[in-house]
């Protein structure tokens, strides 16, 4: 069951509509990070890759956490893109999305398996889903957790998305997806420093 604060929470946040188009979306990144070489459109998709640098300012000591930097970068490209939800939310506080995890211990606003992402949400519609999953079986067992099915939730995020939603999947692999139910609208190469993973960012487009 979903407390009643988190359902005015949603209810009340704007109403998804991407009225923006992907150079309007790019725009917002030029002008917030100018800088930063501009966003790199190609053939009508995101194709860029970001160096992140190895900024420890503010970094949360949680294993996994999010790379510095990597949030403002991407939250800038959908600021339309509202109810958001953070999935595998992890240590991110609390803010103007829903925190959703399986350790009890991090107090997310749901606690719950993302494999059964929609049994929570019903039909809502989220404009935005970030996720940031365990990567590997030793990631996983790290959070004493079992590695997820990435296919089976892909698929109920695509459930629990407001058509043309965003999934913003981060992971070392480029997961597989339906072409009947996604677009892809952009991959992101995310670079930390020297001995650091190399992760990608992976933007699909509920069709
Ligand atoms: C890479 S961490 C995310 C860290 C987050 N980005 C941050 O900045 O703190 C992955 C998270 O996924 C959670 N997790 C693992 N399996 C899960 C599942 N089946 N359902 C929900 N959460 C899960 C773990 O508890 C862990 O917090």
């Amino acid at each position: 069951m979903i407390p009643l604060d988190l359902k005015l929470k949603i209810e009340s946040a704007k109403i998804f509509y991407s009225n923006f188009s992907i150079e309007e979306r790019a725009s917002f990144y030029s002008k917030a990070f100018p800088k930063f070489p501009p966003l790199r459109i190609w053939n009508g998709r995101i194709e860029d890759l970001w160096f992140l640098g190895n900024d420890y300012t503010n970094k949360s000591s949680y294993y996994g956490s999010y790379p510095n930097n990597y949030l403002k970068r991407m939250e800038i490209l959908f600021p339309d893109c509202h109810p958001r939800l953070h999935l595998f939310s992890g240590a991110l506080p609390p803010g103007n999305y829903i925190r959703f995890d399986r350790r009890s211990d991090l107090k997310p606003d749901i606690l719950g398996d993302a494999n059964h992402l929609s049994e929570f949400f019903g039909n809502w519609e989220f404009g935005s889903i970030f996720a940031d999953p365990p990567y590997s079986q030793e990631d996983a067992l790290h959070y004493g957790c079992t590695l997820i099915n990435r296919n089976t939730v892909i698929d109920e995020c695509w459930k629990v998305l407001h058509k043309d939603g965003f999934l913003i999947w981060l992971d070392q692999v480029w997961p597989q997806y339906s072409k009947q139910k996604w677009k892809l609208y952009g991959k992101i190469g995310i670079e930390i420093s020297t001995n650091h993973r190399s992760r990608s960012v992976t933007i699909l487009q509920k069709v």
